[in-house]
């Protein structure tokens, strides 16, 4: 189904690896923008919606998941995309809402197209199909050095780690520098944000990359 509105909010997605700090900065850029007075939305992604969370599950949790393919994991990463930009993110920005959002589709191009190795076009046309004319309007990497990102997800994986958890340190050190080498290529859209700096000084950083944007 082909987006019938243009865009009138802002859509702000969060890169970086795992335990880069992504949903700790998402909740204080909300309480800034709503300090303002602005509508505010925020996402994460897989997941997002109803299907987007029995996907994430599939995705993340399944304990079959070992045995899914890296196309498969591309095409269920896009499915639960597609549904979130439909549902969630486009009838919020028409009514002026800004969302952020936890990943976005340049996960896809990291993690599935770098990090896995799938092949570039066809990763890029999935992910265009799957998002249609929604693009953000600025997205924030935080980037943390791969033995920092390691360090987290031993601390937070109270449990069991999960399927992407369980990735090695040469698949967490692809996703690093695929980050760093897209926003390179594409510095209008991209903000690189050192992510060991302390929480209030990423904080301010992101809160003035924002104000620009909306400025
Ligand atoms: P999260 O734990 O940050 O919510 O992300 C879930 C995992 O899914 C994380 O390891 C990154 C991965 N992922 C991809 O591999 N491709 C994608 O397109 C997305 C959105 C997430």
């Amino acid at each position: 189904m082909p987006l019938k509105h243009t865009p009138t909010g802002k859509l702000i997605s969060f890169e970086g690896s795992e335990g880069s700090g992504k949903s700790t900065q998402i909740a204080k850029l909300a309480k800034h923008l709503q300090l303002l007075g602005h509508e505010v939305l925020t996402t994460r992604e897989p997941g997002g919606t109803e299907i987007g969370e029995q996907i994430r599950n599939i995705i993340v949790h399944n304990s079959r998941g070992d045995e899914m393919c890296a196309e498969t994991e591309l095409f269920l990463f896009a499915a639960a995309r597609a549904q979130l930009v439909r549902q969630v993110i486009a009838p919020a920005l028409i009514t002026g809402t800004y969302v952020l959002s936890d990943r976005f589709l340049d996960s896809s191009t990291v993690y599935q197209g770098i990090a896995r190795n799938l092949a570039s076009d066809p990763v890029q046309q999935i992910n265009h199909f799957a998002v249609g004319n929604v693009m953000p309007d600025l997205t924030i990497i935080l980037d943390v050095p791969t033995e920092v990102s390691l360090a987290r997800i031993r601390l937070r994986a109270s449990d069991i780690p999960d399927r992407m958890e369980r990735e090695n340190a040469e698949f967490f050190a692809k996703v690093r520098e695929g980050y760093l080498v897209l926003a390179k290529s594409i510095p209008s859209r991209f903000h690189v944000i050192d992510g060991t700096l302390p929480e209030a000084a990423i904080e301010k950083e992101v809160w003035k990359t924002v104000q620009k944007l909306i400025a």
